[in-house]
Order: structure tokens, then sequence, then C-alpha cells
């Protein structure tokens, strides 16, 4: 496969063609760019201090801070704690990023619970290579440590709280949610928080609080398939915005659709989004709240993948920026901590009354002692350190799919670079048909997720994302190749 030529890059090509004026540190980060691809700054280089680095060139402290803040955010260079900044082992890789996708149809009623159901019915089987799973593998978390905090917790349980926290959930959980949320730059985190039944019933929740059947809501395309059933089963029609595979959310068509659309509310990732790993930066995310404001409108932020990024600092939520109430900041421990305990949360602004009453009116509570249980480990079991070796092992996860995919898959096809969590989105050569591809894998042992669960106008038909939290070995590299037999059949 072609290595990408620095003089043209896909930074290059990727600020030509959404068109964002280039400000000095974006200039002095495609500079760095091209070096990276060019091979001048091979993987695993350190790059010049800040210091050393605005002496060289000319710029401001700040200017230099700004492009090494982008380039991380790119997945080209990573962070290390006293140590500075680094080239990623992935950042001269064969495979190109893929571009902006092209404007979908204005609105929709969306349909796809039957596709997402028939394409996941058989992903519980572990014969199967779980490309198409969207939860990293197991062996990852902490579960003996976790059990014995389950123990611990609910020796030390007191009876009555077993039904006076059914309301407002386990109150040491709340506190260390609050902490971590702080930590993010959310204000006022314990006041508003709703502690739910993982962060789907948060997610479903917001919706229900906002919206009325046949009311417009805006969602990202290609966005995460499960927020198209929450849509399809409240009968909500979707507006989808487009999202750029390294910038996020296209914020001139969001814009414009408020413009000439009665929108009632947006579901969005503003960081580590799913499929695509795009995350906004900073200065977008500050645009996109100054939209939300002028036009009223609530936003919902699913931010399940925060705690994955692979850099140094986490990413700021939208939610860090509100002052107005509008955002309604969605987490859970299901994709970094505890995958089935089905502990999630909702910080909710101005909705979160509305939020609590509708929980107290179906749910009522998420498990009590599972509750108990992670509010132990967070106080006692070493999260952080859990955190940081969970971060570097999906960082190399990530490097051997994206090394395995350049060996097996056909010229023209294109790859994610996302800095953090588990998840790479593929663009095939447009003749590929990724529901097809998706039988065929199936019926050798391999499921992955085909583009078209990811849009409710059913595009991204030569698109599919693969899973690459799962520990390599010659079974997944097997399966890579299989993969690329079938993508390279006519
Ligand atoms: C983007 C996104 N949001 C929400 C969820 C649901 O999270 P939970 O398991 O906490 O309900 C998932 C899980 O796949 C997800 O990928």
């Amino acid at each position: 496969m072609r290595a990408s030529d620095p003089l043209e890059s896909p930074d290059t090509i990727l600020t030509r063609v959404s068109g964002f004026p280039m400000k000095r540190y974006e200039q002095f980060a495609e500079q760095m760019a091209g070096l990276i691809r060019g091979g001048v700054l091979p993987p695993g280089q350190k790059l010049p201090s800040v210091r050393q680095a605005a002496r060289t060139h000319g710029v401001s402290l700040s200017t230099v801070f700004e492009a090494y803040y982008l380039l991380e955010s790119r997945g080209l260079i990573t962070a290390r704690a006293r140590s500075g900044y680094y080239v990623r082992a992935t950042a001269q890789h064969p495979l190109p990023e893929p571009g902006p996708a092209a404007p979908p149809a204005p609105t929709s009623d969306v349909d796809v619970s039957e596709l997402v159901f028939s394409v996941f019915g058989s992903l519980k089987d572990p014969d199967i290579v779980p490309f198409g799973s969207a939860f990293p593998s197991p062996e990852l978390f902490p579960l003996a440590r976790l059990a014995r905090s389950m123990s611990h917790a609910l020796h030390r349980l007191a009876p009555d709280t077993i039904i006076a926290e059914m309301t407002e959930g386990n109150a040491e959980l709340r506190r260390q949610i609050a902490l971590r949320s702080a930590g993010f730059g959310i204000r006022r985190p314990l006041d508003e928080l709703v502690i739910t039944s993982g962060a789907m019933e948060a997610l479903n929740l917001c919706l229900q609080c906002l919206t009325q059947p046949g009311d417009l809501v805006a969602i990202e395309a290609p966005a995460f398939y499960a927020s198209l059933q929450v849509l399809e089963r409240l009968k909500l029609k979707a507006v989808e915005i487009p999202v750029h595979p390294r910038e996020g959310i296209d914020l001139d068509y969001l814009e414009d659709c408020l413009q000439r659309l009665p929108i009632k509310a947006c579901w969005f990732m503003s960081s580590l989004q799913n499929p695509l790993g795009a995350s906004l930066s900073d200065e977008r995310k500050q645009a996109l709240y100054a939209l939300l404001v002028r036009h009223r409108l609530p936003m919902i932020e699913d931010d399940v993948y925060a705690e994955l990024h692979f850099g140094d600092r986490p990413p700021r939520p939208v939610k860090s920026l509100d002052t107005e109430g509008l955002v309604m900041h969605c987490g859970s421990f299901s994709k970094c901590l505890a995958p089935g305990y089905r502990i999630g949360w909702v910080s909710g602004g101005r909705y979160s009354e509305a939020i609590q009453r509708l929980k107290l009116m179906t749910t009522i509570s998420p498990s009590i002692p599972a509750q108990a249980a992670i509010a132990d480990y967070l106080q006692h079991g070493g999260y952080d350190r859990h955190l940081r070796k969970l971060r570097h092992e999906l960082e190399s996860r990530q490097s051997s799919m994206l090394a395995s995919a350049a060996r097996h898959f056909p010229e023209g096809t294109r790859v994610t670079r996302p800095a953090g969590g588990y998840l790479l989105w593929f663009e095939f050569p447009e003749r590929v048909d990724s529901l097809q591809l998706c039988r065929q894998a199936m019926a050798l042992g391999i499921s992955l997720a085909p583009g078209p669960i990811f849009s409710a106008t059913r595009r991204f038909g030569h698109c599919a994302r693969l899973n690459s939290g799962h520990r390599w070995d010659e079974r997944k590299e097997l399966a890579m190749a299989t993969l690329g037999e079938l993508l390279h059949q006519p």
C-alpha cells in the first residue's frame, strides 16, 4: 500500500475540503503533521518541548500548545506524564483516513431496528470473532476487585439505605461521580446528578423529557445505532448532521438546519464519537455551545467513552461550558470499568427534576448493591491506575488492528485513527456492500458492524465499524486476513 505523501497529506486535503480558515496554530500543527507523515518525526520520536518549538519556529508558546493539543486530538501524537509529547505508533499508518461524508437527506423517519437485531442476534456466540461488538474484552476489567468491593459494600450497607437510596441513588457513588465530573470541568455536578441503569437509560429519559412523537431531533451521521432505535421507538424524525472523522459534527450544516427546521433537541457525542472516534476541538465545542444558546436548543451529550482518551488531558465535554442548563450530560461505567453492572448517570441541567421523575415513573432505580459496589471500588479500588492500564492496552490493540488492516485490506480502504476508545471505522472501496460482507463474514465466524446500521437513511453501505479492543492474537489476525479475502472479491 502507498505511504501518504507528506506534501499532500490527508491533513492538507482535510483543511481545504472542509473550508475552515486556518489559524496560526493550525498552520503550525499542519507543518508538524507533514513532518510526522513524511517520516522526519518517526513513531516514538519525542517532539521538541513547547519552549524549544516556540523558539525554533518563531511562534508563541500558546500557538505551540494549541497545535500540540490539535495533533493529540487527531491521534498523531500522545502526551506522556512529565516527559512531553511523542509521535504515536499509528501516526504514519499507510491506510489513509476517511474524508467528510456527503450531506444527508433533510429529515427522515427512522426504521433500523430490524436491521440492528438481525446483525447483532448472534453476537453472544463465543466462537464468533467479536469485531462487531460494542464492548471491549471483559478480561480488561477488574472484575475480581469489583467483586471484593461488592462483598465489602454489601456487608456495610445500612438496612434503611437499601430502600431510601432508591430515589436519589447511593450517596457515596453520587459524590464520587460528582468528583470525577468536576475533573472534566462540569459545574454544580452534585445538584443535577441522576443515577440511571447505564447511559442508555439516561439517554432515553433525556429524549423522552424533551420531545413528543413527530418532533425533529438532530443526530449525527453516522450515529450510534442505539440512538436511532430510541428515535424510532419514540416516533421522532431524524435530522442527520454529517460528522467529519476528525473534526466532529459539521457546525455550519447544523446551523443551517437550525435556521430552517423546528428542531426540538440534539443528541451528539462531542468526544470520541461512536462510530468515528471524532472529537470536537475545545474551540469547536465553544462554537457548538454558542449555537445551542442562540437557538435555545437542549443538547443530550453522550460521553460514555470520555475516560478512554489516550492523551494526558481528559476531553472537556460541552457540558463544562453550560451556564444555562441546556446540556444533559450522560455517562456510564459500562465501557471503562464495570460492563453488566448497568450503572450510568446524567447531569441533567434544567431538566434534572423532570428526568428524575420520569425515572421514578418507569424503572425507579438501578440496583442499589451494584451502586454500592462501584462506589466502594471508586474509593478504594485504584480506579485511576486501572484506567491508565486500560488506555495503554487499548492504544496498543488499536495499533495491532491498524497494522493488520494495512496487511490484508485492499487498496482504497480508509480507516479512522481515534485518539481513544476501541472502535475503528473503515471506509472500503465503493464497490463493497458491507451488509453482504457482514453476512459472508458471519458465516465464517466473524462479526462486524456494517455501515447502514449507523444511519437513519441506511447510508454508509461501503463502511463498517470494527472493535479493536480484544486481545490481539492469531485468531484475530486470521479473521482480518479472511475479511481481506472477502473484500478483495470483485
Ligand atoms: C455511544 C454509546 N452510548 C451509549 C451506550 C450505552 O451505554 P450503557 O451500556 O452504559 O447503557 C453505548 C454502548 O454501546 C455507546 O456506544
